[in-house]
């Protein structure tokens, strides 16, 4: 006889309004309606049901910038936010840009995570795409179209290159579009014109242009209204875009320095009147330390933590009926997983059982409930509903700040061929190697 679920969600209200029991077994949901006997039972009476988030956009350091964070309290602190996927980025020290760069660092967020995870291939024009798509690169970038904090960016050319290269592995491009002009950023103004709202607006232009083979293309952090609208890709914000102005920050203020650049209330109002485009909120976590964020402005090194405030600022936005729920899931958890292509979280049999479970009220953001180990955050002072409870894989592992065992799942991009099969495949992983270090491809 089959043993009984591991976990029934009981009373659980559907975002469309219905309620049913949620019986999950194996890490999976099989059931949506009444609930019978299992393992565990939870009650959700009063509390809202959400299948957890997909941070898209998170860089969990580690390695030698183990001071500003790391898999253990970065992976913390995406759990606590409801988070149980985060897609790492490349920009690490050193940058993963070769397969053994990029193995080590699957090895580290296996070894020390306690969410799952995918990590992304960085791009230079020496990178062996092929090789790094067979060692299970979830996508390619963010690729820089413009320097930023530990990123170094490709010119038109390098850009349109690799963009053909990654198309014909039938790979994703997430792209970080920027432009710079000359001159020191002594501000967060400055800071603001020197990499301005046209500017963005014209990166993605080119970008766009230098892709005639059509790789897919998804632009991350976009901050201006102007840039969303001419966007043909998916189109991804962060917070610090939806609910920060520097009218409303200490000009000098380096906790605030990010690229892009916090813009313009007036902006900040034109990005938000653009949520129905808005396909995916991120957060660009991209924690850095208080004795860095404390150096003179054109010193401080850009970036903000965020992955643990994401949805829950969100979710205070639904309290106050300003986002519908429904456009939150979607947005945080429904199409990030259809972007990277992993079973989706939700409550449909079959679904992947990652939920978090969140009270009706809200509280006030401040640094010391959060987990990051940077230790501050941009939003003290917001409003914000944290997760009581979060579920990966049918498991608890978060109830109102305790940590429990977790399974994370690393998942491989689709070119992903495992080391014992690379052996029998080794002259396509190496053609593709080759090819792309001839000096005739450069
Ligand atoms: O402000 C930023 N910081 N923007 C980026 O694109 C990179 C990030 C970082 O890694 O610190």
């Amino acid at each position: 006889m089959e043993p009984p679920p591991s976990l029934v969600l009981a009373n659980v209200q559907l975002p469309e309004g219905r309620r049913a029991d949620i019986t999950i077994r194996d890490g999976r949901v099989v059931h949506a309606g009444a609930g019978g006997v299992a393992d565990q039972r939870i009650d959700c009476t009063g509390l809202f049901v959400l299948p957890a988030a997909v941070d898209v956009h998170v860089h969990m350091r580690g390695g030698i910038q183990s001071a500003k964070e790391d898999w253990k309290t970065g992976s913390a602190s995406a759990l606590a936010g409801g988070v149980t996927v985060v897609v790492d980025q490349p920009n690490t020290v050193p940058p993963l840009t070769t397969p053994d760069a990029f193995l080590a660092r699957v090895r580290e967020a296996q070894e020390h995570s306690s969410c799952s995870f995918a990590i992304n291939s960085g791009v230079t024009p020496d990178t062996p795409v092929g090789a790094m798509w067979a060692a299970g690169a979830m996508a390619f970038g963010e690729i820089f179209f413009a320097p930023s904090s530990y990123g170094e960016a490709l010119d038109t050319a390098e850009l349109s290159r690799a963009l053909g290269r990654i198309r014909a592995l039938g790979g994703l491009a997430t792209i970080h579009a920027e432009g710079i002009a000359p001159g020191e950023d002594t501000g967060l103004a400055v800071h603001d014109a020197l990499r301005s709202p046209e500017r963005e607006r014209d990166a993605v232009i080119a970008v766009q242009a230098g892709n005639p083979d059509g790789c897919r293309l998804h632009f991350c952090h976009m901050s201006t209204a102007a840039a969303v609208e001419v966007a043909h890709g998916t189109v991804e914000v962060t917070p610090h875009h939806l609910f920060l102005s520097r009218e409303k920050i200490s000009d000098t203020d380096c906790r605030f320095k990010v690229n892009p650049p916090i813009r313009s209330e007036n902006e900040r109002k034109k990005l938000r009147a653009q949520w129905n485009r808005i396909d995916i909120v991120a957060s660009d976590h991209a924690p850095h330390t208080t004795e860095e964020k404390a150096l003179p402005f054109p010193r401080a090194p850009s970036g903000m933590p965020g992955v643990e405030t994401m949805v829950p600022l969100l979710m205070a936005d639904v309290l106050d009926r300003k986002i519908t729920l429904p456009d939150l899931i979607r947005k945080t958890a429904t199409v990030p997983a259809a972007l990277i292509g992993i079973p989706p979280s939700g409550f449909a049999p079959g679904d992947r059982a990652d939920f978090a479970l969140y009270p009706r009220s809200a509280v006030t953001v401040e640094p010391d409930i959060l987990h990051s180990k940077c230790g501050w955050t941009p939003f003290e002072g917001h409003r914000a509903i944290f997760p009581k409870l979060v579920i990966l894989g049918g498991t608890v592992v978060y109830r109102e700040g305790e940590f429990f065992r977790a399974h994370p799942t690393w998942y491989p991009g689709k070119g992903y061929i495992p080391p014992s099969d690379q052996r029998v495949v080794p002259d396509l992983v190496r053609s593709q190697h080759e090819t792309l270090k001839s000096p005739h491809n450069r």
